[in-house]
Parts: C-alpha cells; sequence; structure tokens
C-alpha cells in the first residue's frame, strides 16, 4: 500500500449532520458546535448551505450562521450551494468558499435540486465567474458518484465526463459522495484511481457514508489511490433528506483517530475532537453512531 503521509479533513457534520433532521437545532448551537470544531484543528469546515428553506428548513439559518463564526486565517468556512442564488448569498456571507452541489444521475439531481445535470453544470458556470470576481474558489462536489439510489449503478466513464466539464468550468477541486453508501473498497480503488490517472491534475476529494458499514473501508481504499480530502460529520451524524434511507456520513473522530494511528498526520487534536463529537450527542439529545466517541481511543490504558 502507499498511503499520503498526511490529510485534510472536511467536516460536514452542521451541514450534511444535521440538514434531514427533523426538530430545528437552534442557530446558536450549530455556532457553538462550528467555532468547536475549528478550534479542535479542523481547517475546512461545511458549515452550513444555502439551499432553499423550503427544501431544508434546517439550513434556513445559514446567513445567520455564517455573520456569527469565529473568522479565524486557519479556517476556510465553505457553505455548500446549489444553485446562483444561492451562491450569491453565500458570497454576500463572507464564504471562504463554495462548494457547488450536483448529482452524476438525472434522477437524483432532479430530486434534489429540481434541475437535470446538465442545468447544474449551466448553474456552475455562471456561478465561477461570480465567485471568481470575487477572489472566492470553488469546488464542486458530485452525489450519487458510486451508485444512485434511484438509478443504481453510475458509469465511471459518466462521472469522469462530469469532472472534465467541472474543472472546465472553473471548479478547482472535485469531491466524489457516496450520498447513499452504495460504495465498496475495491469500486473505490478502480473507479478513483482510474479517474486520478486519467486527471493528475485534478484536487480529488470523497465523501463517503458508512450506510452501509463500508465508510472506513472506503477511506483506506481512498488513501490508497492517493486521495488527500475526506469530508467526515462529527459523530456519524447525517444523510440526505431526498435520498431514501441516508444515514450518516463516516465520523470525523472515527477517520482521524485511524489515520493518526496510521502514521497519518491530520493536525486534528482527537481528545478535542471526542469531546465535539459528545457535545453533539448533549444538543441532539441522542446516542450518535461515531464508534471512537464511545469506546475512547486505542492508546487509553483502563485500570486493571
Ligand atoms: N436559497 C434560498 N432560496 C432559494 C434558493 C436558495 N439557494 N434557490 C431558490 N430559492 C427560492 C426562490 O427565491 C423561490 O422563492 P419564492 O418561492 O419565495 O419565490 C423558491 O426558492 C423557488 O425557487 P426555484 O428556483 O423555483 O427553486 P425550486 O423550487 O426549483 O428548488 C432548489 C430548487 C435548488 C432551490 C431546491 O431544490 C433546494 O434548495 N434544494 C437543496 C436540497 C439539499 O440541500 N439537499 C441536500 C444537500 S445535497
Ligand atoms: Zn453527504
Amino acid at each position: 500500500m502507499q498511503l499520503p503521509q498526511s490529510v485534510t479533513m472536511r467536516e460536514v457534520g452542521t451541514r450534511d449532520g444535521i440538514q434531514s433532521l427533523g426538530a430545528f437545532v437552534p442557530t446558536e448551537h450549530k455556532i457553538e458546535m462550528a467555532n468547536l470544531l475549528a478550534g479542535a484543528g479542523l481547517k475546512r469546515i461545511e458549515v452550513t448551505s444555502f439551499v432553499s428553506p423550503k427544501a431544508v428548513p434546517q439550513m434556513a439559518d445559514a446567513g445567520e450562521l455564517m455573520a456569527a463564526l469565529e473568522r479565524r486565517p486557519d479556517v476556510s468556512w465553505e457553505p455548500l450551494v446549489p444553485n446562483l442564488i444561492g451562491a450569491r448569498k453565500a458570497l454576500d456571507a463572507r464564504s471562504d468558499r463554495l462548494v457547488v452541489v450536483l448529482a452524476a444521475s438525472d434522477t437524483f439531481n432532479l430530486k434534489n435540486i429540481r434541475m437535470t445535470v446538465e442545468d447544474s453544470l449551466r448553474n456552475v458556470s455562471e456561478i465561477v465567474p461570480l465567485a471568481r470576481a470575487a477572489g472566492v474558489p470553488v469546488s464542486a462536489g458530485i452525489a450519487t458518484s458510486f451508485g444512485c439510489p434511484y438509478e443504481g449503478d453510475v458509469p465511471a466513464e459518466r462521472v469522469g465526463q462530469i469532472v472534465d466539464r467541472l474543472i472546465e468550468l472553473g471548479c478547482d477541486e472535485v469531491s466524489l459522495a457516496d450520498t447513499t453508501g452504495m460504495a465498496n473498497p475495491l469500486q473505490v480503488e478502480r473507479t478513483v484511481g482510474g479517474l486520478r490517472e486519467r486527471r493528475p491534475d485534478v484536487q480529488f476529494g470523497l465523501h463517503f457514508h458508512n450506510t452501509r458499514g463500508m465508510g472506513l473501508a472506503n477511506v483506506m481504499a481512498g488513501l490508497n489511490v492517493g486521495v488527500t480530502v475526506y469530508d467526515a460529520s462529527i459523530g456519524g451524524i447525517g444523510g440526505c433528506p431526498f435520498a431514501p434511507r441516508a444515514t450518516g456520513n463516516v465520523a470525523t473522530e472515527d477517520v482521524v483517530h485511524m489515520l493518526e494511528e496510521m502514521g497519518i498526520q491530520t493536525g486534528i487534536d482527537l481528545d478535542a475532537l471526542i469531546g465535539c463529537a459528545q457535545r453533539m450527542s448533549e444538543i441532539l439529545g441522542h446516542e450518535l453512531p461515531g464508534q471512537v466517541m464511545k469506546a475512547g481511543p486505542r492508546a487509553v490504558r483502563h485500570a486493571a
């Protein structure tokens, strides 16, 4: 195996993690959690999304949340945007980077953001120049890159074509998302390895959901083909409201624990991160799927 020496974690807990919860999480709690995560050493935080409050009521406070965040030179606050309206609002809110979302499959894109993939690409072509004028870089996230809950398999060639278009349009990073946990490690190795070989110039990220227990194994497969940017959500919370039976992302503290145990640096304070997961559990009022937050790090010794 050829593993990287360091990895950048992107926290999505206050966005992906919270977006589909029924009970509104008070804005002050979202702000507290975002600042705690930054304090634990997370440098990139997808803190919220500028989407229709009718579609996702939980994210209705995006502007208020962004306005209250601690601005630090070492932290990039990077909200998700689905369209030009969202991009304008996100730029007004002083985002450090935008993450434009689209899917690899039309059925999912239509369910999620009510447009075809082609229309999404047209949106990207309008968003990038706007962001550029404001000096803000744009990443793209491709949902259903490893399978669609409605259409099934998504050919790697299709994902490759969308990657090409996004780069052509001026995105400087493409994150491949496994929205409903359909990827397996061999598929990740083949698909992502193939894409990286074809486009060595592209900065790829990976976004795994642990819906079928393959999340950490998929991270491992991504590492083995050289990907160094991973999304994760504190405590393993989350899921897309427009994907049937979706569940949480890989838990940030579980990924960080695995990486650090393997000697891969993340720059994150694991104990502080576990503290974030425990606080998130208190805020949400229930147990979270993360495992290291319950078992503690491997290095902990118990009294005999
Ligand atoms: N933020 C806030 N409001 C928005 C918006 C945005 N990004 N985009 C559109 N709107 C508003 C419009 O102003 C309009 O408001 P009005 O009814 O008061 O006139 C209304 O929403 C409908 O606009 P329209 O462009 O027709 O949107 P739509 O109904 O076709 O929905 C999306 C498209 C993209 C806005 C919506 O599907 C959405 O927000 N999806 C996000 C889903 C999501 O977050 N999924 C999980 C993350 S991947
Ligand atoms: Zn997700």
